[in-house]
């Protein structure tokens, strides 16, 4: 039997702690064998090159360093160079996991090419498609052959859009594995001495949705909320890059004027919302599992708060990981500002719901990926 050739696709932050867990799960021999392919969509090392190094993530075999661009831009490099690789160097099955362009763009491609195509994290749906990533899933889904899946309403929702049982694989989550497999080294960065942090008695904020972070006078009118409703307690609120570039038009004068009297002293950025760059995934979930909440646009985040017992409130209308709310420890704040006062005051008041696991979420699901894909190649 020929030797079967599946590319595993990274591109951006969130893959990296999906794809991780299939790797480390991967059979030696030549049998079936995998080429890791970077798409270059994230570049900085705080985006991409840390989370490979303190995932114990292999060298990508390939990397299309395509870099930033519209949204149609950067889908139609990663699709000029993907074909071009597989036209230099075939391979048999593409594996995509998540929602980001590089998942769309190299399944387009993989599927047009011959290939069989793969989705882990297939199936999930927040009927938003003003988000990118729901035209991703949606594209992604209709192409793959094989579609892994985080739990058993994603399942469902793949049936009702004409996929076969037999297509379907509820495996569990990945980035889940990631979380477990790591969590023993999870450690404090730097300034939790400096900010003389104290456990559970913090907030960590993650925003970069367009949504919530294009415009500055939206991306203004969170920040303000957030500082008025949080009491006393620090906000510790990692940039990501496309938040930056907004964050640098807000007077910061301007908003910390408009805090509340008590909040009125502390500047906005530094006592009671201490901004910093993108932090490591060590240090980030570190602060995650220690906060009294964290408040996200985020959909990775819902679910490591979920299973580290963290109360999520998310600053989204809609979620594609309904089991965080239905079962977790997430809640939808929604997109209005006011909305978020009354919620902080039910998680002060101690009446915030205490949430439990969803099925499979048990650090295994890559192992079930690869012993999928070995059996299925072997019956070829
Ligand atoms: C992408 C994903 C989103 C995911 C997010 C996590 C899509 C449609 N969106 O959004 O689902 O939740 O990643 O981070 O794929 N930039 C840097 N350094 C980098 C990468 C990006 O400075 O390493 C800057 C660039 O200026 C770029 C901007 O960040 O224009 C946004 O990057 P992009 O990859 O377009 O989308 P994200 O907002 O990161």
């Amino acid at each position: 039997m020929k030797n079967y050739l599946v590319d595993i696709i990274a591109g951006a932050r969130p893959n990296f702690m999906k794809v991780g867990p299939i790797l480390g799960a991967w059979p030696g021999g030549r049998r079936i064998r995998y080429r890791l392919v970077h798409t270059g969509q994230h570049y900085d090392r705080a985006m991409s090159g840390n989370f490979f190094r303190q995932l114990d993530i292999p060298r990508p075999n390939v990397n299309l360093e395509v870099g930033s661009g519209s949204p149609a831009e950067q889908t139609a490099e990663i699709m000029k160079r993907y074909e071009a690789l597989l036209a230099r160097k075939p391979a048999d099955m593409c594996l995509v996991v998540g929602d980001v362009n590089s998942t769309m763009a190299c399944a387009i491609v993989a599927k047009k090419a011959g290939l069989k195509v793969a989705h882990v994290e297939a199936g999930l749906r927040s009927g938003d498609w003003r988000m990118p990533e729901e035209v991703n899933r949606v594209v992604t889904d209709s192409l793959s052959d094989l579609c892994f899946t985080t739990s058993v309403q994603a399942g469902r929702t793949l049936l009702q859009e004409g996929k076969k049982r037999s297509q379907i694989y509820f495996v569990g989550n990945t980035m889940v594995d990631s979380l477990l497999a790591h969590r023993k080294q999870f450690r404090p960065p730097a300034l939790w001495q400096e900010a003389r942090l104290i456990k559970g008695k913090y907030f960590v904020l993650t925003l970069h949705r367009p949504s919530n972070v294009d415009k500055k006078e939206k991306l203004g009118k969170w920040l303000r909320a957030i500082a008025m409703n949080c009491r006393d307690y620090p906000i510790l609120f990692p940039i990501h890059p496309r938040t930056a570039k907004t964050l640098k038009l807000i007077q910061v004068n301007s908003l910390a004027s408009r805090l509340p009297h008590t909040a009125r002293h502390k500047p906005f950025s530094e006592k009671c919302i201490l901004t910093m760059p993108p932090l490591g995934y060590l240090e980030f979930n570190y602060l995650v599992q220690n906060a009294k909440a964290v408040i996200t646009d985020s959909g990775g985040i819902t679910e490591e708060a979920t299973v580290m017992g963290v109360p999520c409130l998310t600053l989204r209308e809609t979620t594609e990981r309904p089991e965080t709310v239905t079962m977790g420890t997430n809640e939808l704040i929604g997109t209005d500002p006011a909305r978020l006062g009354p919620a902080l005051r039910r998680l002060f008041e101690g009446r915030w719901k205490k949430g439990r696991i969803p099925p499979k979420w048990d650090g295994k699901t890559g192992i079930r990926i690869v012993e999928i894909l070995k059996k299925l190649n072997s019956l070829r």
